[in-house]
């Protein structure tokens, strides 16, 4: 127990040294934070961006660029509302909430229970042990009722007693009943079974108060009316994930390019939740954005297009981010935890500061959008399969990854603290392929025209070749080198007196090791173009 609060202290300082280092170096701000902020929303300076920016570029290349199955869209965020009424996000797109009767803090419930296993083993009681005990006494009831009802037949006074036993019989039923309804809501953390059960377990973390009002769920999607009139019909909702926007392109990707199955379509773009409680910087947030491919199979196949996808979410997360595999763990989702749509999901969960938690998903959608929006919309979503000549709805596969979590999965990671020639420094080991400037060029000193001069001519010749290359000449060459180190260049050049005077060569400093090279231009270029590979 000691140990694990010490795990969880370490995680939370290692937390706030990122916010401070991410929030200094222009990485990552609160959310309108000159008014004080507004929960669950953050903002990304020109090095956040110029960071997600290349997760997302990693991801297209991946996923859609370099394969011929995939097809791109972008569609708009607003959408009909019906869309989302055939989506099952209206009636079902929720959250269990529970609000402190004191302070009206209001809390998930599910990530609030601090004893989940207990909390799984009361409901596994009631069903497995409580409901069939009391109803094993009624089939012996109604064995003693009917041979009452046949002596009844002779001796009217074991009719009266045999009406009672099968009152009692019915009862015992009927509160079984009753009692498994309430099991039912308590599985989604509603009902008395959950309000017992909080009253009893959990303390309000912010007033200690344990009176709780009742547990209910809470739709998610943020609503709004489009257009002056504010009634039923202008009802629309941001986004609550950009899948959807696929699933209702899907004729008309089918019709403009004939593909044929398994293709994809893929989207990047945000998405927005009415998180209940949004935390952990940008982990939980309330506008997100998200990465998704929709892969359209032949019903029979949706394994093995699910199992080379699933692998290839692990391959871009190793080898395009630089993420160790020791910190990504494969989990198979129970069925009760599933999202509504899915018949098979597989998170990916990451080593993030504060635990091990969902970094990104895979799931097996079934037939579930295309057939309910082809109910909802009358508008026939088949395929016509031209080998077999049969005419079906396509099934669906869809790995759906979070930029933003995958952003803070590649910060945490790569924040190293360590000590470069006997002083204690702060850098961000990012892998090239993601790090926002690969290269910073410096003259090595600022009042010397000569050496600025030449810097300027290295700077704008590595800019041709290099995406993402900086011009530095502030302050001395440590505070550029430290200013570098955290932002998490992997190389900086520095353009000396030798090299205006001598033989033209720079010298090339590498980030995680602190060793310089004298090198040539080309060989510079060779070095950062092979780190990129
Ligand atoms: N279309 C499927 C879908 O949206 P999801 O598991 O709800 O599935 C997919 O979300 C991914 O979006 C998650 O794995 C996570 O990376 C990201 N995500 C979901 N909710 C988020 C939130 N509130 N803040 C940040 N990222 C979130």
């Amino acid at each position: 127990m000691k140990q694990e609060n010490n795990a969880k202290g370490r995680g939370s300082e290692r937390m706030e040294a990122i916010i401070s280092l991410t929030k200094r170096r222009g990485f990552v701000y609160q959310g309108s934070e000159i008014y004080g902020g507004l929960a669950g929303t953050w903002d990304y300076g020109p090095y956040g961006v110029a960071l997600r920016n290349n997760i997302k570029r990693l991801w297209w290349k991946r996923f859609v660029d370099d394969r011929e199955d995939m097809y791109g869209v972008d569609a708009a965020i607003l959408m009909n509302q019906n869309v989302w009424k055939a989506s099952g996000h209206v009636a079902g797109f929720s959250d269990p909430l529970v609000e402190c009767k004191k302070c009206n803090r209001r809390y998930r419930v599910d990530t609030m229970i601090t004893e989940p296993d207990e909390y799984k083993d009361l409901l596994k009681f009631v069903e497995e042990k409580y409901i069939p005990d009391r109803l094993s006494g009624v089939d012996s009831k109604h064995m003693e009722a009917k041979s009452l009802i046949e002596d009844g037949q002779r001796e009217k006074k074991y009719l009266d007693v045999a009406k009672k036993v099968l009152e009692e019989a019915m009862m015992d039923i009927q509160s079984a009943i009753e009692i498994r309804k309430k099991v039912e809501l308590a599985k989604n953390y509603q009902g008395p079974i959950t309000q017992t059960y909080l009253d009893t377990h959990e303390v309000c973390k912010n007033c200690g108060s344990k009176v709780w009002g009742e547990p209910r769920q809470f739709n998610m999607m943020f609503k709004t009316h489009v257009g002056a009139m504010e009634d039923e019909t202008s009802i629309s909702y941001l986004r609550p994930e950009t899948a959807q926007g696929m699933f209702v392109n899907f004729k008309n990707v089918l019709d403009s390019f004939h593909p044929t199955l398994p293709f994809g379509l893929a989207q990047i773009g945000k998405a927005f939740r009415n998180e209940i409680a949004p935390r952990d910087f940008i982990f939980r947030l309330r506008e997100l954005e998200q990465m998704e491919i929709e892969y359209f199979v032949k019903p029979s196949e949706w394994r093995v297009s699910f199992e080379a996808l699933q692998k290839e979410q692990v391959v871009f997360l190793e080898q395009d981010l630089g993420l160790p595999s020791s910190k990504i763990h494969q989990i198979d989702i129970a069925p009760e935890d599933r999202a509504h749509y899915s018949k098979h999901s597989v998170d990916t969960e990451f080593d993030f500061p504060f635990g091990q938690k969902e970094l990104l998903g895979i799931a097996y959608r079934t037939d579930f959008d295309l057939k309910n929006h082809s109910e909802a919309s009358k508008v026939d979503l088949s395929f016509f399969d031209e080998q077999t000549k049969e005419r079906y709805i396509p099934h669906c596969v869809e790995p759906t990854f979070g930029v933003d979590r995958l952003t803070l999965a590649v910060l945490s990671d790569a924040y190293t603290e360590d000590e470069l020639g006997g002083e204690k420094r702060i850098y961000l080991k990012f892998n090239p392929k993601v790090a926002p400037v690969k290269v910073a060029v410096f003259p090595l000193l600022k009042n010397k025209p000569q050496l600025v001069e030449k810097a300027r001519a290295v700077y704008a010749e590595l800019k041709k070749r290099v995406q993402g290359v900086e011009f530095d000449d502030n302050g001395n060459i440590g505070k550029r080198y430290r200013r570098q180190d955290e932002i998490g260049t992997p190389f900086c050049v520095t353009v000396d007196f030798d090299t205006v005077e001598k033989d033209g060569t720079v010298t090339l400093r590498n980030r995680d090791t602190g060793a310089q090279e004298r090198l040539s231009i080309e060989e510079v270029i060779a070095r950062i173009t092979a780190a990129l590979a």
